[in-house]
Formats: C-alpha cells, sequence, structure tokens
C-alpha cells in the first residue's frame, strides 16, 4: 500500500565508496518497502555510513548522533519507530564502543557485512538490543546483495576493488576494510550493464588500490586494471571511464599503454603523492621515493601529453622538519596539479604513526597546511584560467541551482556551469569555456 511505505535516511560521509556503499544498502531495504528520503524526521531507519580517516570524520559522528537522539524521541512520542544504523568506517573500528557511547544507536554494521542489513535491522528490533557485526565474512557481499536498481545519474561509482594490504604508517584503511579484495569481471561487466541501461554514461571505478586489482577474468586468469578498463570500454552506452584511487607503485605499463590508447578513458588521474621527502615517505611505508613519484609522472606525462593530475597530501606526519616540508611544497611546484587534497596529520587509534614520538605541534600543522592550500589553490586557478577560450566536452549530470542551469564535468572533472535545457542532462556537448575560478568554470554549449 502505497500510504504505508516506510522510509531510509542516509547520510554519507568519507570517501566514493562510501557513496557506492550508501546506495547498496539503500537497495537492500528497497525489497522491504523502503524509500529513500532526505528528511530526517520522517524516517523509519537512519543510516550513517561513517569514515574514519581522520578524527574530525569519525568525531563528527557523534554530534550527529546526539541530533538523532532528539528526533528518535519526538518520534517515539508520536508513536513511531526509529532504528539507528551505524555503518562504514567507524562501525568496523569502534563496534561495541559506539554502542556504549550512543544508547540511541540500535545497530553497528560494518563495511563487509552491510549485505545483511535487512536482517540485522529485524534481530535489533525483534530482540529490542543493540546488535553489533563488524565480522569479516567468508563470503563475497557483492554475491548477496540485489541486483543493483536503476541510477539516478549519468555518472556512477562501481567498486571494482576493496581493502588494502599497504599498511601506510598512518592509516586505518587496511584495519576498517579488511584485506585487498578485487571482484570478478565478469560481476562487474553485468553490473556495469544495469548502470548503462539505466542511463549512465560515465563509470568511476572505485579501490582503495584500485590499480592493483587482479580480479578474476572470464578466461580464469586473474586481469589487470588495464585489461578491465578495456573490456569495459566496450559496452556499448559508456562514454567515460576513471579510476580511482591509485598507489604510484601500481602504475604498470599496460595501465599506461591503456592512457595512451583507450579513448573512453579520461586522461586525468588521482595520484596520492603524500610528501616530498624521503625521510617522511619510508616512515610512512610508501615503499616509494619522491623521484620514483616524478618518474611515474614523466612516463604518464609522454603516454598522454594532455593528462591532469589530482593528489593527496598530509603536512606534520610525525617528525616532519621544516625543510623535509619544504620538499612537499616543491614536489607541489613540479608537479602543477589541477586539484589536490590536503590534510593536517591526524593520529589514528591502533596505527603505528600515532605511537611515534616526535609528534608535530597542531600549531605548526595548521601554519604548513596553509601555506601547501594556498600554493595548491593558485596551480589549480591557473589549471582552470588556461582552460577559458578552449572548446571542453562536457557530460551534462545535474541542474543547477538558478532556473535553466545545467552543470556537468569537463574531462578533467572540473564543474562546468551553462545556461540549457534540462533535456541535456545525461548528454555530452561541446562547451566553450568562458570564466573560470579555483573551483568551477562557466561555458556556452556551442553548436
Ligand atoms: N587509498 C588511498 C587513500 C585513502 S585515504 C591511497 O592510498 O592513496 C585518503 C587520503 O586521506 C590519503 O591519501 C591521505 O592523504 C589522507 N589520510 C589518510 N590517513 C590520514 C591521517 N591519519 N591523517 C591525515 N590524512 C590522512
Ligand atoms: Fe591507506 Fe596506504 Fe592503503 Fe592508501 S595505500 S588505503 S593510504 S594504507
Ligand atoms: Fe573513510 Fe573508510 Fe573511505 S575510513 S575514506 S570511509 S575507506
Amino acid at each position: 500500500m502505497p500510504g504505508t511505505k516506510k522510509k531510509v535516511f542516509v547520510k554519507t560521509f568519507g570517501c566514493q565508496m562510501n557513496v557506492y556503499d550508501s546506495e547498496r544498502m539503500a537497495e537492500t531495504l528497497a525489497p522491504y518497502g523502503y524509500a529513500e528520503t532526505t528528511t530526517l524526521e520522517e524516517a523509519d531507519v537512519v543510516i550513517l555510513n561513517t569514515c574514519h580517516i581522520r578524527e574530525k570524520a569519525a568525531e563528527k559522528v557523534y554530534s550527529d548522533l546526539g541530533r538523532i537522539r532528539q528526533v528518535k524521541d519526538r518520534r517515539q512520542v508520536l508513536g513511531k519507530d526509529t532504528l539507528v544504523t551505524v555503518a562504514g568506517c567507524v562501525a568496523q573500528a569502534e563496534g561495541k564502543e559506539i554502542t556504549r557511547r550512543a544508547p540511541v544507536v540500535d545497530l553497528v554494521v560494518g563495511p563487509q557485512s552491510y549485505h545483511n542489513l535487512p536482517d540485522l535491522l529485524f534481530r535489533a528490533k525483534s530482540e529490542s538490543r543493540q546488535v553489533v557485526e563488524t565480522t569479516f565474512p567468508e563470503e563475497d557481499k557483492f554475491d548477496k546483495l540485489p541486483a543493483r536498481i536503476g541510477p539516478r545519474a549519468a555518472t556512477a561509482f562501481l567498486t571494482v576493488q576493496e581493502g588494502c594490504d599497504n599498511f601506510c604508517t598512518f592509516c586505518v584503511v587496511p584495519y576498517t576494510r579488511g584485506v585487498e579484495f578485487s571482484r570478478p569481471v565478469a560481476s562487474l561487466i553485468d553490473e556495469a550493464k544495469r548502470l548503462v541501461d539505466g542511463g549512465v554514461r560515465e563509470l568511476t571505478l572505485l579501490g582503495q588500490n584500485v590499480n592493483a586489482y587482479h580480479g578474476e577474468g572470464p578466461d580464469g586468469n586473474a586481469w589487470s586494471l588495464a585489461k578491465l578498463i578495456d573490456s569495459l570500454a566496450e559496452i556499448e552506452g559508456i562514454e567515460r571511464l576513471r579510476y580511482t584511487t591509485s598507489h604510484p607503485n601500481d602504475m604498470t605499463d599496460d595501465l599506461m599503454a591503456v592512457h595512451a590508447n583507450q579513448m573512453k578513458l579520461m586522461p586525468y588521474l588521482h595520484l596520492p603523492f603524500q610528501a616530498g621527502s624521503d625521510r617522511i615517505l619510508a616512515a610512512m611505508n610508501r615503499k616509494h621515493t619522491a623521484d620514483d613519484y616524478r618518474r611515474v609522472i614523466e612516463r604518464l606525462r609522454s603516454a598522454r601529453p594532455d593528462i591532469a593530475l589530482s593528489t593527496d597530501v598530509i603536512v606534520g606526519f610525525p617528525g616532519e622538519t621544516d625543510d623535509e616540508f619544504e620538499a612537499t611544497l616543491e614536489m607541489t611546484r613540479e608537479m602543477k596539479f589541477a586539484q589536490a587534497f590536503s590534510f593536517k596529520y591526524s593520529p589514528r587509534p591502533g596505527t603505528p604513526a600515532a605511537k611515534m614520538d616526535d609528534q608535530v605541534s597542531e600549531e605548526v600543522k595548521s601554519e604548513r597546511l596553509q601555506r601547501l592550500q594556498s600554493l595548491l589553490a593558485q596551480f589549480q586557478t591557473s589549471f582552470n584560467t588556461n582552460c577559458v577560450g578552449r572548446k571542453m566536452l562536457v557530460l551534462f549530470d545535474r541542474q543547477g541551482k538558478a532556473p535553466g542551469a545545467l552543470v556537468g564535468r569537463s574531462p578533467y572533472l572540473q564543474p562546468v556551469h551553462v545556461e540549457g535545457d534540462l533535456s541535456l542532462l545525461g548528454s555530452i556537448k561541446s562547451v566553450e569555456i568562458s570564466s573560470a575560478s579555483t573551483n568551477v568554470l562557466h561555458g556556452v554549449i556551442s553548436l
């Protein structure tokens, strides 16, 4: 009965993989009559899909739970139940601690168990107790999830690889996502086809270490990411492919060749360098030097001269001196990143770097971050400004705020704002760029 439809509210923190997981969690509940809502007050099930990467991200969850408790209380007065779920990487890292700190929570479920969400919610409700499920099950959640429901936009994420065996000393991901695992090619082709049938034109392949992909191919052999990209590119309707996030040590020759030869692969790569000093890189257990990174970029640029780069950088890793920070600035100047994400080092419980002596003071970290970010912004602005006057192919994937405004993405992932008819959503058009700022481009659709 339409009037009795139940509602699920999902809030996503963290990386693109969490965005993907959130969609799939909502899909597990759809067969039970749950529709998604963006209004917390009307939600019968609330899911916070959380991120543990830095302290700030993790702490946000608890402030949200405070607000959710008030909503749950108000709904209870009206005779309505609310089941509160904490999913994602904080769930995996903190488990029972969450139920202790936040009695409002009914279910804690880790990233490898959310295919069981309906059962777990049923258990929490029928037994009226807090349920915690953070084991790493043997089964592959992707085999158990319901088939994908139609996508909502012309672009979609597709998780192809999950987990990480690299154990960078600052990072929680190997603990929250578990060991590296690659999905079989056949299941990815199948999911990609469903997405395309639903109108997707651009796929971003996701993995914590996506270029280490080695899933089983239809021939029984392990396929590389390069091979996977080429075979996804053959699906009619897929116009653009991207992948993220990569590790410099896994930029193999065949991946370079795909950048040179596969025109559906966009000329853009997110490749974190983290720090410019070899001593810091070694302490981070990155297993590459600054020059190794430079050589990777050189090879990439000779394979695909128009490639634009994005990166992640950490400032204030334990023991980082002024000179070592200068090496990070130097790398930034050399590489001229089109985009970048930069962070103050945040000590994470259970990681080796959190126990290192000589933690850098908050004040120094803030000062370094500010200097780095103003440099990064200069390069980002000049990359964007250089696009003015050029024609770029833009995939329109959402409406803008103003009436008649459309927003799309350039090949370099820049948001491009134009005036245009809604019927253009999902199509790729040539746009002449008329102005640029640090974060967006504006342009006119050229006929
Ligand atoms: N898998 C990706 C990174 C995932 S986390 C990779 O290997 O590059 C995204 C980014 O968050 C990292 O690249 C790093 O720059 C940053 N990060 C991770 N742990 C952090 C910490 N403890 N403090 C600050 N930044 C961190
Ligand atoms: Fe974390 Fe390093 Fe793995 Fe990236 S490669 S997810 S930074 S441990
Ligand atoms: Fe955060 Fe987990 Fe992604 S810690 S960055 S949500 S893998």
